[in-house]
């Protein structure tokens, strides 16, 4: 049965529009969460998702949403009483000292404008002032604001002075090009419902041999049961026959999403990744061209998410009614200390194609015109 009458066209920051064959998967009968057959299909599927995070490390797909994935990371890594640096460049960065100090940890956090990019040079600056700190944190591309951090250049900074980078690969992965072990990028987290293209329900770990290092010194045991990475990686060892984690798996989550990622495999991803940064430039010049500021500098631009400013005296929420009720497409609001003043326009996925900006664009001009 379906949840209400009508559904939209989903150009949100996610969830994305699941395609049809995808969601088909999810119909597949479910299977125990054991045995033999499921865990070859399991530890298969992890193999997929590491090509796409470009890694070898090892990988942890858990049931739970990104932030899941990202409190694990922070519980596991940072112990209560020590220092985290996290890059704050808007609410998700906000969130990443949010969950950290709900497990007693100082944040020292290095706030930058929302609607700017870190430098690597601040990054730097806040090592260098923070020498007791192990382990850095960041968003990829922070949600809120459509812009992308340097990883690379951070992952550097991070190398050069022994810190260890985390990785908030929630919106990316899948949708910009993020080497996790190229550029040495130690644990970094994604979700299912954004550029990998499936229900959401997953959230998808990568974990460092000097991660694991780290976590094995730790001077006080991981406070989480579910949330702690180091159980997971014992369970993967112990039951890599049999059961590799130690909870039931959302089974048809993970079908869907392995039929996910292997069309996205079958894209290519450095393909997927020039479509989407040429659909996401698009949307910001046609927005442009029609007389509407987008948030940020082109350069900085995720392009898998825009930050449309709404013109002076009006509001998001006016458009987004607009467009869900005359073209039954959805966008998204501000978050934070953007909510009320922008619109976010995700184009992930699906909806990383011109034939689903145009209509958007389309809307926004028709909605300007009716102003
Ligand atoms: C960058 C980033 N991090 C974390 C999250 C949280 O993910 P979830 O809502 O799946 O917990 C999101 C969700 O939009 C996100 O965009």
């Amino acid at each position: 049965m379906a949840m209400h009458g009508r559904t939209y066209d989903l150009m949100i920051p996610g969830p994305v529009s699941v395609d049809a064959d995808v969601m088909l998967e999810m119909a597949s009968p479910v299977v125990a969460h054991y045995g033999t057959e499921w865990t070859r299909f399991y530890l298969e599927t992890i193999e997929t998702a590491k090509r796409i995070f470009q890694t070898q490390n090892d990988l942890f797909i858990n049931v739970g949403s990104g932030h899941l994935g990202v409190e694990s990371v922070i519980c596991s890594m940072v112990e209560p009483g020590e220092k985290v640096i996290v890059v704050e460049t808007g609410h998700f960065g906000h969130r990443i000292s949010e969950l950290a100090e709900a497990h007693d940890v100082h944040v020292h956090p290095v706030e930058v404008e929302w609607g700017k990019a870190v430098k690597p040079d601040q990054v730097e600056k806040a090592i260098l002032r923070n020498s007791d700190a192990k382990v850095l944190a960041l968003v990829h591309n922070e949600t809120s604001t459509g812009l992308m951090n340097p990883i690379k250049e951070i992952a550097e900074v991070c190398r050069k002075h022994g810190v260890l980078l985390v990785v908030d690969g929630v919106s990316s992965i899948g949708g910009i090009d993020l080497r996790v072990d190229e550029w040495g990028v130690d644990v970094c987290i994604a979700a299912s419902q954004k550029c990998l293209e499936a229900p959401p329900g997953l959230t998808l770990v990568s974990v460092s041999e000097r991660a694991w290092k780290h976590m094995r010194a730790r001077k006080t045991p991981i406070r989480g049961w579910y949330l702690n990475l180091l159980k997971w990686k014992d369970a993967a060892v112990e039951g890599k026959d049999v059961q590799p984690y130690y909870i039931t798996m959302a089974v048809s989550n993970v079908i869907a999403l392995r039929a996910s990622m292997e069309k996205i495999l079958q894209e290519g991803l450095q393909a997927r990744f020039l479509r989407h940064k040429n659909v996401g430039h698009a949307f910001r010049q046609g927005v442009r061209d029609l007389g509407l500021q987008v948030l940020g500098a082109d350069e900085e631009a995720s392009g898998i998410v825009t930050v449309v400013l709404p013109p002076d005296g009006h509001t998001e929420s006016e458009f987004i009614s607009f467009l869900c009720d005359d073209y039954g497409i959805q966008v998204a609001g501000g978050l934070g200390k953007l909510a009320g003043k922008a619109i976010r326009v995700g184009h992930m996925g699906p909806g990383a194609k011109m034939t689903k900006i145009m209509p958007v664009l389309y809307g926004l001009k028709q909605w300007l015109i009716s102003l």
